[in-house]
């Protein structure tokens, strides 16, 4: 496992970002598997400043996303898809045919095969960007005594729905389901980039960075199976979970 101690969590969106777009430069025509949460969201912006300012394009690249709650369609502005076109998508030149984002409507069982299908048809993401549940979960694989390999749906645990409740006008309209890609189809891309900050990851940070063990109890530990993955924290956050380089 890589890992990269920042300055600050400002400097991890910019390390990331620096990843992303030279994923996209040597390759233009690349899949990138994508996140949503509030840590990605500087991460999009420096996308969206280097797109405009000529920098860097995404007109060829194609975009998988880990997740999609259950019940809202891409137009209910708590949804993933709404979050992707609006915090990034409608900002880059990127063709939004070539974007997918999980359905959590209708026909559930097909959804989990479409996603599937997405990450792997015409080669597996060339960068998979990661954030972190407090309790270690990765895109919505939550803690617990199993986990799945493939695409499924999860129900979600209180403690995220408590964590995401912030999103929503109240805890009550976070739905209790989601969509999500499983482990081996994120473990499937050929380089993992997980950004984390803030002491609610210290526990979890110190369980994927401060030993070799794997745990179901924490899937972010499963990227420690991986060969090519790359944690980005701030130096607040690696003290707190008493990491150390
Ligand atoms: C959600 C998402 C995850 C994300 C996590 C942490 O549960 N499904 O992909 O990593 O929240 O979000 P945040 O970055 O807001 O802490």
């Amino acid at each position: 496992m890589n890992v990269i101690v920042t300055k600050s969590y400002e400097d991890s969106c910019q390390r990331a970002a620096e990843l992303i777009e030279a994923a996209v430069l040597a390759n233009p025509q690349a899949k990138l598997g994508l996140a949503t949460g509030g840590t990605p969201l500087p991460i999009y912006r420096r996308l969206i400043e280097d797109c405009k300012a000529g920098k860097i394009s995404f007109a060829k690249v194609r975009t998988v996303n880990l997740d999609e709650y259950c019940g809202l369609n891409g137009s209910n502005t708590q949804s993933y898809r709404w979050f992707m076109d609006h915090n990034l998508f409608n900002e880059i030149d990127i063709d939004k045919t070539n974007t997918y984002v999980p359905s959590g409507l209708g026909d559930l069982a097909a959804n989990c095969r479409e996603v599937d299908k997405k990450v792997r048809e015409n080669g597996v993401p060339e960068l998979q960007l990661l954030g972190i549940g407090n309790n270690g979960h990765i895109g919505f694989n939550e803690a617990a005594d199993l986990l799945h390999t493939e695409t499924h749906i999860e129900q979600l645990t209180e403690s995220t729905i408590a964590a995401n409740a912030r999103f929503f006008d109240k805890p009550e309209a976070v739905p209790t389901q989601a969509i999500t890609m499983g482990l081996s189809s994120i473990l499937a891309a050929k380089s993992i980039v997980l950004v984390a900050t803030g002491a609610a990851k210290a526990a979890a940070i110190r369980g994927l960075l401060c030993n070799d063990e794997v745990t179901t109890q924490n899937p972010s530990t499963f990227l420690k199976l991986h060969p090519n993955a790359t944690v980005i924290i701030d130096a607040a956050l690696a003290t707190a979970a008493g990491y150390e380089n």
